[in-house]
């Protein structure tokens, strides 16, 4: 048991190293979001014992019904975070507007954009769900962030990650200094480190889509999908494995653990929407942890976290995993 580096050790370890992204308001604010996550991660575990189960019978500013539990964690990340003083403000995919800290608490100097419980659709039915953050400066001298100061590409995330609640609650981040991943010890409550230096293998036989959208597609992504079902009989001269969660956290870390690609392309279901997924809280993210462990990410014709953001809910086409397939599939896009 001595040996154990528990989540807040290794940031201070990683403070004390020189790593400038680390200071201790954002080691303050960490602290806070694993409280949040733990938090979720009990709800999350005791599910109908707790009543948390089921529609909260609203919707939120993109049209979606509300789970109880995606109601009941916006609130947990929001008062697990605001009083901390760390934080100029925050976006949540819950939240029509950008969320300001109360009068009664200190301001500081962080952005947070989160998706408190992703991939709710899996609730019910008692599969993997997660929570996503990303953090950025609050635009110097700004000490009360209106709409245009949040819209900052993810290139200037300070920091990102994700909490999943699986058969073992993880939180993988980053500061911009590789992705570690963090076990949530059920007996001491404390977030140990377990995966150093997650890497993203640069080949794959694994592909993550959702085949049900395949007419709505554009040609790229159609050409790809069709020469990995073609597998050995194909041009790719290799069998692929299929996998869908419907939960990105999910994904994600199984590209994290063992390689992959995972794609939520552009499609022609609804022209009002340039892809599913959200910019801000779960694009940017993710393709932060995703670059930083070697893999790539991009809507097929840029890089994501390039893009200069417009909205604080704008949704972007992803494409992210192993670097050579997710190359190609860009490539595609050039053809
Ligand atoms: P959220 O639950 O936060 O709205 O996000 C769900 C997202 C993502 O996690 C997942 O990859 C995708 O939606 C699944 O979409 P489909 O149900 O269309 O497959
Ligand atoms: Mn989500
Ligand atoms: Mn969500």
């Amino acid at each position: 048991m001595e040996n154990t580096i528990t989540l807040k050790q290794f940031l201070v370890q990683s403070q004390r190293e020189g790593q400038d992204q680390i200071d201790t308001d954002l080691i303050e604010l960490l602290d806070n979001i694993m409280s949040a996550c733990k938090k979720i991660a009990d709800g999350v575990k005791h599910g109908a014992l707790y009543g948390v189960l089921g529609s909260a019978g609203s919707e939120n500013v993109q049209g979606e019904t509300q789970k109880k539990l995606d109601v009941m964690s916006n609130e947990v990340f929001i008062a697990a975070t605001q009083w901390g003083g760390q934080l100029a403000g925050m976006a949540s995919e819950e939240e029509e507007d950008v969320y300001s800290i109360p009068a009664q608490y200190p301001r500081g100097k962080y952005l947070m954009y989160f998706d408190p419980l992703d991939g709710s659709s899996n609730i019910d039915v008692n599969i993997t769900v997660g929570s996503i953050f990303s953090i950025t400066r609050c635009p110097e001298g700004v000490s009360d962030p209106k709409l245009a100061d949040y819209l900052i590409p993810g290139t200037e995330q300070v920091c990102a990650g994700f909490c999943l609640y699986g058969p073992s609650t993880m939180l993988v981040m980053t500061t911009g200094n590789g992705v570690n991943g963090f076990t949530l010890d059920p007996g001491t409550g404390e977030f140990v480190l377990t995966h150093l230096n997650m890497t993203i293998p640069e080949d794959t036989k694994e592909f993550a889509i959702n085949m049900s959208n395949q007419r709505f597609w554009e040609a790229p992504v159609q050409r790809y999908v069709d020469e990995c079902l073609a597998g050995k009989t194909g041009p790719r001269d290799k069998d692929f494995n299929m996998r869908w969660v419907a939960s990105m956290v999910a994904e994600v870390y199984r590209i994290l653990t063992r390689g992959g690609i995972f794609m939520y392309p552009k499609d022609n279901k609804d022209p009002s929407k340039a892809g599913k997924l959200r910019l801000m809280y779960e694009a940017n993210p993710m393709s932060f942890i995703v670059e930083q462990a070697g893999g790539m990410s991009s809507t097929g014709r840029e890089r994501i976290m390039e893009i200069q953001p417009e909205a604080i809910h704008q949704r972007v086409p992803v494409i992210l995993g192993s670097k050579n397939e997710v190359e190609r599939v860009v490539s595609y896009h050039k053809d």
